[in-house]
């Protein structure tokens, strides 16, 4: 049986092939070259493949996608709608989430950015003591991603909230779901974290009509896809003052270009997609125990919704 391997990491694909075909010898592993011949696969791993993948291999039983989100995939023309779609979850990427989030509010919480500026200056001068309760979290989205930074952010005394389709119970984190309850959610919040997926339901969720119902003086960290944000709703309220802080690491275009004025402001830090990035071990094993089970007729976790589109 043959797998096509087709992924556009930064990584030499014979790194991530070669480990692959040691975990799955009975398949045989092909690289996949949009300028060779078709390879009749019968399954395909995949992240961010070129759309000609789907229109030349017809006979492809399952795609695995080399990381947690599917927007991309799932944009492509030729992607049929009964070809079933396996993502990867959390292998690493959770605590990956966690720690930059975590690192993005306490930050702005501790006072870090200042502690910098007042060390150029050679000055000793001790901000106010925290006052957690001035920092409340909403996190959107309470699913591998999500739920691994609010339990962080509550671990660490943060008043904390998380909001989504269905809701999620979590010690120490207030729950909300439906779009019935994202006013209350974010009426709560002061620094807002979106872990969502992409889909047409949460697409530009991230917007003045959103922003503007948050405490003063809010924070957001886009960790999601850079499409649920309209960036010049963030703007427009930076400028305005209601937004004081931004550290995102998603775009709607990606790389950012150097022209974006999201380089130069102040107010927002910009990271390149590198949240949780899909670990190379963690994420073959977990991808090839998941084909064995396909290949098994087992019933898997991980398995994408084309309705709901995540
Ligand atoms: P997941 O486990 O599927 O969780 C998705 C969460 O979003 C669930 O809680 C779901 O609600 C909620 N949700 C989906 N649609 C919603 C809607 N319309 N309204 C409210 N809540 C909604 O996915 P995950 O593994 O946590 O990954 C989430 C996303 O993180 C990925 O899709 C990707 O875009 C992003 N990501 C980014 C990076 C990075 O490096 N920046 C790395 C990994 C992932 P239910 O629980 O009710 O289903
Ligand atoms: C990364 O952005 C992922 O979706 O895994």
């Amino acid at each position: 049986m043959n797998v096509i391997f087709a992924s556009d990491h930064n990584a030499e694909p014979q790194d991530w092939i070669v480990p692959l075909q040691r975990e799955l010898p009975d398949v045989r592993i092909v690289n996949w070259d949009d300028n060779g011949p078709a390879v009749d696969a019968q399954l395909a791993v995949v992240w961010n493949p070129p759309e000609t993948l789907f229109m030349r291999e017809t006979r492809l039983k399952g795609v695995f996608n080399l990381g947690a989100g599917v927007d991309a995939l799932l944009r492509l023309p030729g992607l049929r709608a009964d070809l079933p779609i396996v993502r990867l979850e959390d292998a690493g990427m959770g605590v990956q989430m966690a720690e930059y989030v975590a690192h993005a509010l306490l930050r702005a919480s501790r006072g870090f950015e200042q502690y910098q500026t007042l060390q150029q200056q050679r000055e000793w001068a001790p901000l106010p003591d925290i006052q957690r309760a001035q920092w409340p979290v909403g996190v959107m989205g309470t699913g591998l991603m999500g739920a691994r930074v609010a339990q962080t952010l509550a671990a660490l005394e943060y008043p904390v909230a998380g909001w989504s389709r269905r809701g999620k119970d979590m010690p120490g984190v207030q729950r909300f779901a439906s779009p019935a309850e994202l006013p209350a959610f974010l009426a709560r919040t002061r620094v807002l974290v979106n872990t969502l997926p992409l889909t047409p339901e949460t697409r530009g969720i991230l917007c003045r009509d959103t922003l503007q119902q948050l405490l003063p003086d809010a924070y957001i960290i886009n960790v999601g896809r850079g499409e649920h944000l309209v960036e010049d709703d963030l703007l427009g309220m930076m400028a305005s003052g209601h937004i004081k802080g931004a550290t995102l690491d998603v775009f709607a275009q990606e790389p950012l270009p150097s022209d974006h004025p999201f380089w130069a402001h102040p107010g927002i830090t910009v990271t390149p997609h590198v949240a949780a990035a899909s670990l190379r071990d963690e994420t073959i094993s977990q991808i090839a125990a998941k084909i064995r089970g396909f290949l098994k007729g087992e019933a898997l976790t991980g398995m994408v919704s084309r309705d709901l589109g995540y």
